[in-house]
């Protein structure tokens, strides 16, 4: 058995970017203003930045302001300036395309390969790597047409990244707002580094679910959820496309689908639609065991005295995806325990029928819940790993090495 040292330090996160050529295209919406500090962070990292505007990305913000942040004047024409057929030199010379904001317009011409300006003209016109960034109002990032130009897309290969929740134009709060800009730099890494999990396809859940007793209070767990995303970050770091379902606010750069829920019957649905499209599924939450039967859609009130709350088993997500999982897919689970760490890790492995359980004994100083540190023992076939306490960055660090050790052990 090797012990692992968890000193892993995360590589510079905007190494690979230096000496790009980065084709930014900003399409016509009121998150074009964020395009302008996606572009000063690239050329702060050292890329070659050829800014590229929608005519409608005009009527938001000013030419002069983006190229100003670029490595070179902003371009909007098809037929403007001396070069003849700009589309196809920027195409073929970009070492990366990023549309931020993708508008359901830009996002439909490059679906059906409708090229009609400069813009889509170069992302039609390119073997380079697309990332595109959607924001738009939640009615238009629901509707059907933009749903399946999404599929579509992804399945082609294009980064999707966010769009997140929170304020759109107009005051409205929903689903469509643009990724932050840190998020959309470090998907350009990811997808520039071609880190060791390149193209793999991640899923994972991180958080404790909630499960309501009546309208108004919940059993809930102590998970912060913070080693969870850790572990997405660390996956997208190296360049896997992480699906995180979650049911915290942390943030997660580099995350390309992002899925908010609450209960273990959402996440549960959630790893239905997911899992068998997964590579990998890291099952980091601390999902409840026990829910009650009949949640009360009101309040109970506490002179009606005290209430009985009778409980039923949650099923065991993990469990089921140990029955049911694909040839080569890698299957991770976690193990909270105060006692025996190691019988009650391996047992887990076994019942469970999983690759990786990751075990922290949570009674110990620094470890587990609500700390900003842990320490693991990663219990697989070929023996346990010990990852003394660090950063929850250092232990992602070290749990993707070992799932990438254990994917190349089984393919
Ligand atoms: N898990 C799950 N579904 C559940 C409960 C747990 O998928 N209903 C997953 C967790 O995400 C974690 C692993 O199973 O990856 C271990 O969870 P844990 O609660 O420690 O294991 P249990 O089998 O519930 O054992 P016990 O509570 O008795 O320790």
């Amino acid at each position: 058995m090797r012990a692992l040292t968890a000193t892993t330090t995360p590589a510079d996160p905007i190494a690979v970017i230096a000496g790009k050529r980065i084709v930014l295209g900003v399409g016509g919406g009121i998150a074009a203003y964020k395009a302008v500090e996606v572009s000063r962070r690239l050329v702060d990292a050292g890329a070659h930045v050829i800014p590229v505007m929608t005519r409608a990305a005009e009527h938001f913000i000013g030419r002069t302001t983006l190229s100003a942040l670029a490595s070179e004047p902003v371009r909007v024409d098809l037929w403007e300036g001396p070069d003849p057929i700009p589309h196809t030199k920027l195409g073929q010379t970009a070492d990366l395309i990023c549309v931020a904001p993708a508008t359901a317009r830009i996002l439909s011409a490059l679906a059906h390969g409708y090229s009609h300006d400069l813009l889509t003209n170069v992302l039609i016109a390119t073997r380079a790597p697309v990332v595109v960034c959607p924001a738009m109002h939640t009615e238009m990032w629901e509707h059907a047409a933009v749903v399946d130009n999404i599929a579509l897309l992804r399945s082609r290969g294009v980064h999707i990244v966010g769009p997140g929740q929170g304020r759109l134009a107009g005051g409205d709060i929903g689903h469509g707002r643009l990724a932050d800009p840190d998020e959309i730099v470090s998907a350009i890494d990811g997808v520039l580094g071609g880190g060791d999990l390149s193209g793999v396809r991640v899923v994972v859940t991180a958080g404790g679910t909630r499960e309501p007793i009546d309208a108004v209070r919940v059993i809930a767990n102590r998970s912060s959820g913070r080693q969870g995303h850790a572990i997405a970050v660390e996956a997208a770091r190296r360049g896997a496309h992480v699906t995180l379902i979650t049911t915290v606010e942390l943030p997660a750069e580099g995350v390309v689908e992002r899925i908010q829920v609450d209960t273990a019957a959402e996440m549960e649905g959630a790893l239905a639609r997911l899992s068998a499209g997964a590579d990998v599924v890291i099952m980091a939450a601390a999902v409840a065991d026990f829910r009650p039967v009949d949640p009360s859609g009101h309040k109970i009130k506490k002179d009606a005295g005290l209430p009985a709350i009778t409980l039923e088993p949650t099923p065991d997500l993990l469990a089921g995806l140990g029955r049911n999982r694909r040839p080569g897919q890698v299957l991770v689970g976690f193990a909270a325990e105060t006692d025996d760490l190691h019988g009650n890790a391996r047992s887990k492995l076994e019942r469970k029928g999983v690759d990786l359980i990751v075990a922290n004994d949570v009674s110990a100083p620094g470890v587990g819940f609500s700390h900003a540190t842990n320490a693991v023992t990663l219990v697989s076939a070929s023996g346990n790993r010990e990852v003394p306490l660090a950063s929850k960055a250092a232990i992602a660090a070290a749990v993707i090495d070992e799932i990438a050790r254990i994917r190349s052990a089984v393919r």
